[in-house]
């Protein structure tokens, strides 16, 4: 023994002096301070988040779900034996200490470490405007990093919203090499996943799988339409292999970033399920000097226990009333010049169209792309982009001619821009060859014939705010702009950003934000639509500055129930423009009936894209006859509450409906996908959402004869709801339009 004591003696004399100083850095020299055993509740109307801070001071996630009664009835629960892994159930789990799993935060500091601990120091709890806030700090106190979890809480939506801010509280630099907006820890037996794939035209295409015990990764690296490939958003069904609209617990979670973004779920031994949620780390290890802040982009939780409906209602709910510029306001239907002549048009052709939107009862004209560039004229998709100013051969009256002649014929006027891309045939490529997303020594290439602006560069953000601001001028009243942004980033760096080249995705995103923001500033009226080859930027991000999304650049209609489906699970329906196109659809080649194109571009915000001339007279009777019903009850689809009754991936029909908040209306969209050659009569679809015992009124709409034996007269919400309601939708494509009206 005593010989031991000798040896160990004769080492640490041994030993250099910066290891032994090294060995001070523990817990002996650094005492946690004691805390209070504490239960932390951010409750909503219907659901509870709780949290438990530990007397060590470390922070736990306990609960989230439906309400418990008081949260403190958790402070005497034992929750030793459910660490003997090391550091479950942590709230905000850090790379370092006893965690071994998929970190939210993961700090590398200036000593080449990657530990961190963190412990609780205190929380607040404010109120917001329709919010209570919880802001809970954590600090890691060997290296002084400071964490601030915010939890807004909206009693009334029951949708959390949570983001982080990290601190540098040390005196050396530290790299943030991982840094999730929020992390979540659920306890169920089964977790089936459901989230969105898509590409081109194919965008939001539901999936749904069973998480089994690994990681679970979605995540984005395309820098720009981040979205087009998985959408930074999910539903989770718990204690369950089946998806229900109707029944079971569902968490829904959207992020609301347009950048990188990465989701993880990590399925434990115990069957516990930790979300983790933010910005992607690819390529992005963000550096905090001492002293400085990062704040994470927010994350949105909702939860349902009455299945994914009321799940997707909740953030509806919440996106029209906080996430949505403008959300929740009717917004006006309109002709797209896109489809009908792409890059072909003469002010003649664009005024003919004008006449025949406002002849048709629509109240927008959308000039799109092709009105811009003179010595790189913008005939086709090859030049132009960067080179704002209007094409004088096109269009010599100029845009202030067109706007007139539109506000003329009471139709408002928007116009197309795209104004972080570049063609290399155009004056800006030539002038500002440094504005370019390159990196040094390779090819810059090219999709769709252009390149990306480096908005990361303060200089293209005051550019490309420049441009938005000069189309704003180009007549005095421009009613609306689509932003439109067609590529991914590939071989991605920035000139501007040198060797911190680690900046450029966050920093791309944040000066993309920067530059919104001015626009809001400056234009608070002006409707945005938020466009990326369609649906490639369609998240809570981007939506804070936009009042609409272009869905997809797929209109064909059958697609379009598909599109439209997965969209709706996360995104209200008051953002999901949908217009009626030209048959053979140009995309698919498939051909529909008028009607059936009308029926499901009426369920979100209805325009037109085609040619109008080209619609033979009958035709243009209907979509008069459409249109004019859609004023009628389109305040539900921007405003109502969305019940999906039957989904297009379940067999050969599509059914929904939305209801007004006070469940005196409702309208009820039902398609046939798939021929179905029927032995009974009509397709029984249960309506939702109504009051049982009050008596509804239904008209099907824009038909002379119903396809179904009710319509016209009234019945019980009981009725509709319990399966008397059954159109006859005999055929391809038969589709049908009710508005319901209590009596
Ligand atoms: C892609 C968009 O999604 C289309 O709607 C159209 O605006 C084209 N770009 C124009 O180039």
């Amino acid at each position: 023994m005593k010989r031991i004591t000798l040896l160990t003696a004769l080492l640490l004399c041994l030993l250099p002096l910066q290891a032994r100083k090294e060995k001070k850095f523990t817990h002996e020299t650094f005492p946690l301070p004691k805390v209070e055993r504490q239960v932390i509740g951010i409750e909503t109307e219907n659901t509870a988040l709780v949290l438990l801070v530990q007397e060590n001071g470390e922070l736990n996630t306990l609960h989230y779900g439906a309400p418990l009664g008081a949260a403190a009835q958790f402070l005497s629960k034992d929750t030793s034996s459910e660490d003997y892994n090391g550091a479950r159930g942590l709230t905000y789990p850090a790379t370092g200490g006893r965690f071994t799993g998929d970190p939210a935060l993961h700090v590398k500091y200036a000593d080449g470490s990657h530990n961190t601990e963190l412990y609780y120091t205190g929380h607040t709890v404010t109120a917001g405007e329709g919010f209570t806030r919880t802001a809970i700090g954590l600090k890691d106190y060997v290296t002084g990093l400071e964490v601030t979890l915010v939890y807004d809480a909206y009693a009334k939506e029951d949708v959390i919203v949570a983001h982080t801010s990290l601190v540098n509280g040390g005196k050396k630099p530290v790299e943030l090499l991982n840094y999730a907006s929020s992390s979540l820890y659920l306890d169920a037996d089964e977790y089936l996943l459901t989230h969105f794939h898509g590409s081109w035209a194919y965008d939001m295409q539901t999936e749904s799988e069973v998480l089994g015990h690994d990681l679970k990764v979605i995540e984005s690296r395309r820098g720009t339409q981040a979205t087009q490939g998985n959408n930074p958003s999910f539903l989770l069904s718990l204690n369950t292999r089946e998806f229900s609209e109707t029944s079971g617990e569902v968490v829904a979670g959207a992020l609301a970033w347009s950048g990188n973004f990465r989701l993880c779920f990590e399925k434990d031994d115990a069957h516990r399920l930790n979300v983790t949620a933010g910005i992607s780390p690819f390529a992005s290890a963000w550096p905090l000097e001492a002293g400085e802040r990062f704040e994470t982009p927010e994350m949105l939780y909702t939860y349902s226990a009455e299945g994914a409906g009321k799940a997707s209602r909740n953030l509806h709910r919440w996106a029209r009333k906080y996430g949505v510029y403008g959300g929740g306001a009717v917004n006006p239907t309109l002709l797209n010049s896109w489809e009908g002549a792409y890059f072909n048009f003469t002010t003649e052709t664009l005024l003919r169209m004008m006449d025949d939107a406002a002849a048709m009862g629509l109240e927008m004209f959308v000039l799109d792309d092709g009105w811009f560039g003179n010595e790189f004229p913008r005939n086709g998709d090859n030049a132009g982009l960067g080179d704002w100013e209007v094409n004088t051969a096109k269009l010599p009256e100029g845009i202030d001619y067109l706007a007139q002649y539109a506000h003329s014929k009471d139709l408002k006027f928007g116009i197309w821009i795209e104004p972080e891309m570049v063609n290399p045939a155009s004056v800006l490529a030539r002038e500002h060859p440094e504005w370019v997303v390159q990196s040094p020594g390779r090819e810059i290439y090219q999709g769709r014939n252009q390149w990306v602006l480096d908005l990361s560069n303060p200089a293209v953000q005051d550019f490309v705010f420049g441009i938005f601001d000069r189309t704003m001028q180009l007549a005095p009243n421009i009613d609306y702009i689509k932003w439109d942004c067609n590529r991914v980033i590939q071989s991605f760096g920035s000139p501007y950003l040198g060797v911190r080249q680690d900046r450029f995705y966050v920093a791309y995103c944040q000066g993309l934000y920067n530059v919104m923001r001015r626009i809001r500033e400056q234009y608070p009226k002006v409707l945005i639509q938020c466009c990326s080859s369609g649906g490639g930027r369609i998240d809570y991000g981007s939506l804070r500055y936009c009042n609409e999304v272009w869905t997809s650049d797929n209109t064909d209609a059958l697609s379009r129930a598909y599109i439209q489906y997965g969209t709706s699970l996360i995104y209200p329906a008051c953002v999901m423009a949908s217009h009626v196109s030209a048959v053979p659809n140009h995309q698919s080649g498939n051909v529909t009936p008028l009607k059936f194109r009308f029926d499901m571009a009426c369920a979100g915000r209805l325009g037109m894209e085609l040619q109008p001339r080209d619609l033979p007279a009958d035709e243009r009777a209907l979509a008069l006859r459409c249109i004019g019903s859609y004023k009628e009850y389109r305040d539900l689809v921007f405003g109502g509450d969305l019940y999906r009754l039957f989904s297009p991936y379940d067999g050969s029909y599509s059914a929904l409906m939305y209801v007004s908040e006070d469940k005196s209306r409702a309208v009820v969209f039902t398609y046939c996908l798939h021929y179905e050659p029927r032995t009974v009569g009509g397709k029984t679809f249960r309506l939702q959402g109504l009051d049982p015992s009050r008596s509804y009124r239904v008209v099907e709409q824009n038909v002379d004869k119903s396809c179904w034996w009710g319509s016209g007269a009234s019945f019980s919400g009981a009725f509709l709801m319990n399966g008397g309601f059954n159109p006859l939708l005999p055929r391809l494509y038969s589709s049908a339009v009710f508005v319901l009206e209590a009596d």
